[in-house]
């Protein structure tokens, strides 16, 4: 079948996609959609709304949205969660040159979205940031006190560390090149929250960035999503970047479970004697106590996205058990051949720790929690 070019020439094509990810907004999308209408009037645009298959099914609201109208569409994925990794799949699932990521808790002003339009048409800007922190901008309604302190610390790191100039890097609000995203698709992490701080600082030469500012609404349906593992995640995300990526923030995630283990480890031993177990018992005891912990610390963090429930969190402790058994054992292997070579204790220890860790963390991630599908 060919395409006759009066036809294509028919289709507008799309200029603007704007990019909405969702884990349990139902009651949001219609008046967002509704906003969007109207703030974008006059504009070449889509909406992609990507669900994390959500218990209130959003994405049936989308879907019967989209029926009527063509410029919405729905991405349903299963078995993942992953807010940067959501929007990373719908940016990639357009053609269309500009995108834009918004919430879709009505926290972002949608009437901004013509003023970053009109900024990435004019200029050679790379990236818009709405931001609350600049200009007429303020997060003062949408956040309680506590999150304006943390955000704030949060950016503080970011600027320092990863020497990142922008007023509001945390942003889940901007506009941006899709072909610059395409470009750097493999290298950002489909982790966490922080997707426009990975794109900044993932990006191999300087990009030109302007800001807008806007005012973080309050959320009226649903509740944030953003907790304690979100915050780790953000932490690993800025020492990777800061490391050139030589430390991924699962691995590290990871090191820092292993090293939560030796404490529980030696706090479990110790208790363990002091109720009068004999030491071979105990260190065994102490042992499995720090399995445990490690797994458990592991499954809702580090592999939070791959998370083992139910039947598969046992069957996953077994194997993880049994990873880290093997681990113990060749890391005494390497540690003693290693002092055979080289008699110093410290470094023997440590080579051997690091064989044991790195064994773990590799079959942990292959294995145990190996992407599924
Ligand atoms: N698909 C998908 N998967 N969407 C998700 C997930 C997920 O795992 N987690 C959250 N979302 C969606 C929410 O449904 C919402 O549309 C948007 O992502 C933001 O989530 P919130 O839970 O409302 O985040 P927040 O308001 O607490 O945080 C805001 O401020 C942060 C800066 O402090 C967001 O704008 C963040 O992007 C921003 O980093
Ligand atoms: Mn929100």
């Amino acid at each position: 079948m060919t395409i006759t070019k009066a036809a294509i020439a028919q289709q507008e094509s799309v200029e603007l996609s704007v990019v909405i990810p969702t884990f349990n907004e139902r009651e949001n999308i219609v008046p967002l959609v509704e906003r969007l209408r109207a703030a974008l009037a006059g504009i070449s645009w889509e909406v992609i709304f990507v669900d994390d298959d959500s218990g209130d099914k959003t994405v049936d609201v989308v879907r019967r949205l989209s029926l009527v109208d063509r410029r919405i569409r729905a991405i349903r994925r299963v078995h993942r969660r992953g807010l940067a990794g959501a929007c990373l799949e719908g940016i990639l699932s357009t053609s269309a040159p500009i995108v834009a990521v918004m919430d879709a808790d009505l926290q972002h002003d949608e009437t901004r979205l013509t003023a970053m339009l009109a900024m990435m048409r004019s200029s050679r800007i790379d990236l818009v940031v709405a931001t609350r922190y600049a200009g007429e901008g303020s997060s003062g309604e949408g956040f309680n006190r506590i999150r304006q302190a943390g955000s704030q610390m949060a950016i503080g790191m970011a600027q320092r560390l990863l020497k990142v100039e922008t007023s509001d890097p945390m942003s889940g609000f901007f506009m941006v090149k899709r072909a610059l995203i395409d470009e750097l698709a493999p290298r950002l992490s489909q982790q966490g929250f922080k997707i426009l701080l990975d794109v900044i600082a993932s990006s191999p030469k300087p990009l030109q960035i302007g800001e807008i500012s806007y005012v973080f609404r309050p959320r009226v349906h649903g509740e944030s999503k953003l907790d304690a593992s979100v915050v780790f995640e953000y932490l690993g995300l800025v020492l990777a970047k800061w490391s050139g990526d030589l430390i991924s923030p699962r691995m590290l995630l990871f090191g820092l479970v292993g090293l939560s283990g030796v404490i529980v480890h030696l706090t479990a031993l110790r208790l363990l004697l002091l109720e009068g177990f004999a030491f071979s018992i105990s260190q065994a005891g102490a042992m499995l106590v720090a399995v445990l912990s490690n797994y458990t610390l592991n499954n809702s963090l580090t592999y939070r996205d791959r998370r083992r429930r139910g039947l598969r969190f046992l069957t996953g402790l077994l194997l993880f058990a049994a990873f880290c058994s093997v681990g113990v054992v060749a890391g005494t292997g390497v540690s003693s051949l290693f002092y055979a070579q080289e008699p110093q204790w410290w470094l023997a220890g440590l080579a051997g720790a690091m064989i044991g860790a790195g064994w773990n963390y590799i079959t942990s991630s292959m294995i145990t929690w190996r992407r599924s599908g």
